[in-house]
């Protein structure tokens, strides 16, 4: 998960990444397939005031595919 927020420039300051993280890795250890809608949904918790939230989902997006297809799943 931090490599696709790495990857994906899913933070600034860096202040909200922690809870993003820790939010995002109890998705991926749920082992769901969830829309950009959905991941939104499950984020809302978690308040950024630098990043826009375009670029977090994306990179939860993108973790959650990976697993998906390293589960085979994809
Ligand atoms: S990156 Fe600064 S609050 Fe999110």
């Amino acid at each position: 998960m931090q490599q696709a927020f790495k990857d994906e420039h899913a933070l600034q300051c860096g202040f909200c990444t922690p809870g993003f993280l820790m939010t995002a890795t109890a998705l991926a250890r749920e082992g769901r397939r969830l829309s950009r809608d959905e991941i939104r949904e499950e984020l809302a918790g978690v308040l950024c005031r630098c990043t826009g939230y375009d670029h977090i989902v994306t990179a939860v997006e993108r973790h959650l595919n990976e697993n998906a297809e390293a589960r085979g799943d994809g």
